[in-house]
C-alpha cells in the first residue's frame, strides 16, 4: 500500500512525548513491512538538524492559500530507511524555532497559523506531487485539517488525493481550539463553520476536522476509545466521538525494540536481560549516583519521567509526599512543563536532597535509565490515552505502578488482584488510590521472591509493534 502520514512529532527527528515514540514506529514498521510511505512533518528546527535530515534535498516550493494571502513554503524529503520517505514542511517564520510549540511560559501566539499551514501544505504537496496515496493517515490535533482539507481539495480540483483517510487520536485533551476569526485562513466553505463542522462552542476546533472527516477514527488504546465517549473523559468532545463510533476503534501502541530493550540499548551503562539482570545492578548504581544517593542504597528506588501537566497526576504524587519523606526509599524524577508543578517538585527534593531528586528537563539517555535502574516506575495519571513508560517499564523488569485508566489498565495487571499472572501494581486516579499502591509496592518490594516472580513476568511480555502493525493494516485493507 502508498500509506501517507502525517504528524508533528517523529522520532527520533523531534519528540516531545509519546506521539513521537509512536509514530515513529508505526511508520517504521509499516515500511519494513513493505508498504511505501511517507511521513509529513514540520520542519522545526530540531529536525533539520538531525544528521539524516542534514541530506535532505529540496523537493518542491510551494504556495499556500491562507485567507487572502498566499504563502509560500519549501518541501523538503530524505530517506531514513527503506521504503520510508520523510518530509519536511518547512517555513522558517513558523518553524524555526527552539521549541515546537511555545516558549515554556505558554504557547505561540501563532499556533492557528502554524498548523493550518502545515495542514495545507500536506495537502498541497499530496495534490502536486501526485503521491496517489492509497492512505492518508494523520495524527493529532496539529494534523486534524488534513482528512476534511484532502475531500475539500479533491472537490476543488477534480483529482483524487487519498482513497481513504484515517484519523489517529493520542490524546483528546487537545483540541486545536482557536478563536472563530481563524476560520478565515483555513479558505473551507462557510458551512464548515458549524457545529456539523469544525466549529466548536463558538471556537474553531482542528481537531473535529479529523474526527468528524476521515473515514476511520482510531485512538490508542482500546480502553480509551471506550472513555472518549463518556463526559467524564470526552473533555466536551464525547458527543463529537459519539457520532463516529462505528467508525472508531482503538489499537494499543506497541514498544519499538529497537529502541527499549535493556538487552541491546546503547544509552544505558550496562544492558541486561530477565535470565542474567546484573546489568540492571550497575544501571541502578548509576542511577543513584546521577541523582546524587548513596550508590548503595539498598531500599525502593521509585522513578518517574513525563511531561509535567495535569494529565500525568503530578498532584497525586505531591499529595503523597509523607511516603517518600518518611519511609527508606529513593525518588526520582524527569520531567519538565507546568512551572508550578516543577516548582513543587523541586521543593520537595529540597527537603530530602539525598532521597529526592528531579531533573526539570528533556533528557533521552535519563530517561532510559530511570527506566533501567529503578525498581518501581509510578504512573499515576487521571487520564492516558495509551502510555508507552508502562510498557518501557514492564519490558525493563521495573514494576509499573499505575491509576486504572485508558491504556494503562488495558497493559497492566495487578499484582495483589492475580497473583499469578500481575506484571504491576494498580490503584484508582485519586489520592487514596495512589497511596495504597505505594504501601503495597513496599510489602511487595520486601518479598524478594514475590517482587522477582511479577517482574520476570513483565520482562516475559510481548509489547512489540507486530500486533499494533497488524492491526493498522487490516483497519485500512478494511477501510479500502
Ligand atoms: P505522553 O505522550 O502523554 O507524554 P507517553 O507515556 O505515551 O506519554 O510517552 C512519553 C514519552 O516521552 C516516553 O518516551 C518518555 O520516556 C518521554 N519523556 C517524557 N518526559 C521526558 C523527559 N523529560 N525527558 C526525556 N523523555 C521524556
Ligand atoms: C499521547 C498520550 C499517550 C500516548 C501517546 C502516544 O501523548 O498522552 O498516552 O501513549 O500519545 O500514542
Amino acid at each position: 500500500m502508498k500509506i501517507v502520514h502525517a504528524a508533528s512529532e517523529l522520532f527520533p527527528f523531534i519528540k516531545t512525548g509519546g506521539l513521537a515514540d509512536a509514530v515513529g514506529a508505526l511508520t517504521g514498521a509499516l515500511a519494513d513491512r513493505g508498504h511505501e510511505v511517507s511521513v509529513f512533518l514540520p520542519g522545526y528546527r530540531a529536525a533539520r538538524e538531525h544528521p539524516d535530515a542534514a541530506k535532505a534535498e529540496l523537493r518542491l516550493r510551494i504556495k499556500v492559500e491562507m485567507g487572502d494571502q498566499f504563502l509560500s513554503g519549501d518541501v523538503r524529503a530524505f530517506s531514513p530507511r527503506k521504503n520510508l520517505t520523510v518530509y519536511l514542511i518547512c517555513r522558517e517564520e513558523f518553524f524555526d524555532r527552539r521549541a515546537p510549540y511555545g516558549n515554556g511560559e505558554r504557547d505561540y501566539e501563532d499556533n492557528a497559523e502554524r498548523f493550518i499551514f502545515f495542514a495545507k501544505a500536506v495537502v498541497e504537496t499530496l495534490r502536486l506531487a501526485d503521491l496517489q496515496a492509497d492512505i492518508v493517515h494523520a495524527h493529532d490535533w496539529q494534523a486534524g485539517l488534513i482528512p476534511l482539507l484532502v475531500r475539500e481539495t479533491e472537490r476543488r480540483h477534480g483529482a483524487t488525493l487519498a482513497l481513504k483517510t484515517v484519523f489517529t487520536i493520542h490524546n483528546i485533551a487537545y483540541q486545536g481550539l482557536f478563536p472563530p476569526a481563524i476560520f478565515a485562513r483555513t479558505n473551507l466553505p462557510d458551512e464548515l463553520n458549524q457545529i456539523d463542522g469544525i466549529e466548536y462552542y463558538s471556537q474553531i476546533s482542528l481537531l473535529k476536522g479529523g474526527v468528524l472527516f476521515a473515514d476511520r477514527v482510531t485512538t490508542v488504546s482500546p480502553r480509551y476509545a471506550q472513555e472518549i465517549q463518556t463526559p467524564e473523559f470526552g473533555c466536551g468532545m464525547d458527543g463529537v466521538i459519539q457520532t463516529r463510533v462505528e467508525d472508531l476503534s482503538g489499537l494499543l501502541n506497541g514498544v519499538d525494540e529497537a529502541v527499549w530493550n535493556p538487552a541491546t540499548d546503547v544509552l544505558l551503562p550496562a544492558r541486561y536481560s530477565a535470565a542474567d539482570l546484573k546489568g540492571k545492578s550497575a544501571c541502578r548504581v548509576e542511577l543513584l549516583k546521577r541523582a546524587g544517593f548513596d550508590p548503595k542504597f539498598k531500599g525502593a528506588i521509585f522513578g518517574m519521567v513525563c511531561r509535567l501537566t495535569e494529565q500525568k497526576g503530578i498532584d497525586l504524587l505531591l499529595a503523597n509526599q509523607d511516603f517518600f519523606l518518611e519511609q527508606d526509599v529513593n525518588l526520582i524524577v524527569l520531567g519538565s512543563g507546568d512551572k508550578r508543578m516543577e516548582g513543587e517538585l523541586q521543593a520537595l527534593a529540597a527537603q530530602a536532597p539525598k532521597k529526592i531528586f528531579l531533573s526539570a528537563r528533556l533528557d533521552e539517555a535519563m530517561s532510559h535509565l530511570i527506566e533501567a535502574g529503578s525498581d518501581f516506575f509510578v504512573m499515576p495519571s487521571l487520564f492516558e490515552p495509551c502510555g508507552l513508560n508502562q510498557m518501557y517499564s514492564q519490558v525493563y523488569g521495573t514494576v509499573p505502578i499505575v491509576s486504572r485508566v485508558g491504556g494503562l489498565a488495558d497493559t497492566v495487571l495487578d499484582a495483589d488482584e492475580f497473583p499469578a499472572t500481575g506484571t504491576g501494581l494498580m490503584g484508582a486516579p485519586s489520592v487514596a488510590g495512589l497511596s495504597d499502591a505505594l504501601w503495597r509496592a513496599q510489602q511487595l518490594f520486601g518479598e524478594a521472591a514475590r517482587y522477582a516472580a511479577v517482574q520476570q513476568r513483565g520482562m516475559k511480555r510481548d509489547f512489540s509493534w507486530k500486533v499494533a502493525t497488524a492491526g493498522y493494516e487490516k483497519l485500512y485493507s478494511d477501510a479500502l
